[in-house]
């Protein structure tokens, strides 16, 4: 497995190779992750991860600064994955001026977009750069991030991009809660908590498969719920699986998408449905 920092270097060593398959993140891997590489490694090119904590992608105030850099561990993890290339830039390199790649309402400023104004931006504006650094023929997001997964298809479609996106399941702890890097943000209290997000999700969902279409007193009711329990809602939004826009009255294909806050960790998860 090569690490490589250069923009250069990285198109150096992917000269003429065919099928390379790309799993961007910000590191502090975990098993979500590593099952991203293994999905990865089914193109049967070479497997490149990026390691890039991306600075556009953070508002004031987040967590940009105290986000986990664990490059050694990471690599520690993508070795035995069957990961060929680290390709870790370095933020002059990635950003020389500034970028203004805008994405357009009402997704930019719908769900986690109104919460984390300029986000998606910041997230297509990378991954837009890292796509055509490496060029991949694949790459593979997780369903986790739901929205960004969304709005990464949207760009590939729009710009003609020759890129299959893979769309890998979340993978959950044993109690339900989605694997993602902020759980480890969470104090012991917290994390005994988290999974009540998943288990409501589920009851949402179990009302909407039982016919129950009143969406906003379904979220409301969700909101009170992790309210109660001490969590601070940023959204609970029943969904069109295809426009990630409210659905229409006989729409059957439904997410329902949340993001909340235990103490000072922002957790999302979603869970799609078939109402039909
Ligand atoms: O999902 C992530 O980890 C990040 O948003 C991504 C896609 C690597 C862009 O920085």
């Amino acid at each position: 497995m090569q690490l490589i920092h250069g923009v250069a270097e990285l198109r150096q060593a992917l000269t003429g190779a065919p099928r390379t398959a790309f799993v961007p993140t910000m590191g502090n891997l975990h098993a979500g992750h590593i099952d991203l590489v293994r999905q990865a490694r089914q193109a049967g090119g070479p497997v490149v991860v990026s390691i890039f904590v991306n600075p556009l992608q953070f508002g004031q105030g987040e967590d940009f600064e105290r986000y986990p850099r664990t490059l050694d561990a990471d690599c520690a993890q993508l070795e035995p994955a069957g990961t060929d290339i680290v390709f870790c830039p370095d933020v002059a390199e990635m950003y020389p001026e500034a970028q203004t790649f805008q994405v357009q309402p009402p997704l930019a400023d719908e769900l986690c977009g109104a919460f984390r104004p300029g986000h998606f931006q910041g997230v297509c504006t990378v991954v837009l750069k890292l796509f055509e650094i490496v060029r991949p023929k694949v790459a593979v997001f997780g369903k986790k991030d739901y929205q960004q997964l969304h709005l990464l298809k949207g760009m590939t479609r729009q710009f003609n991009l020759d890129i299959d996106i893979v769309e890998a399941e979340t993978l959950r702890a044993d109690d339900g809660l989605a694997l993602s890097s902020r759980n480890g943000y969470l104090s012991p209290a917290e994390r005994a908590e988290a999974p009540r997000l998943y288990r409501l999700l589920k009851a949402c969902g179990a009302d909407l498969c039982a016919g129950q279409r009143d969406y906003p007193a379904i979220e409301a009711d969700a909101a009170r719920q992790l309210a109660e329990h001490g969590w601070r809602v940023d959204y609970i939004a029943v969904r069109s699986q295809a426009t990630l826009l409210a659905p229409g009255a006989d729409e059957t294909r439904l997410v329902i998408l949340a993001a909340a806050r235990l103490g000072n960790t922002r957790l999302i998860d979603n869970i799609e449905l078939n109402v039909g």
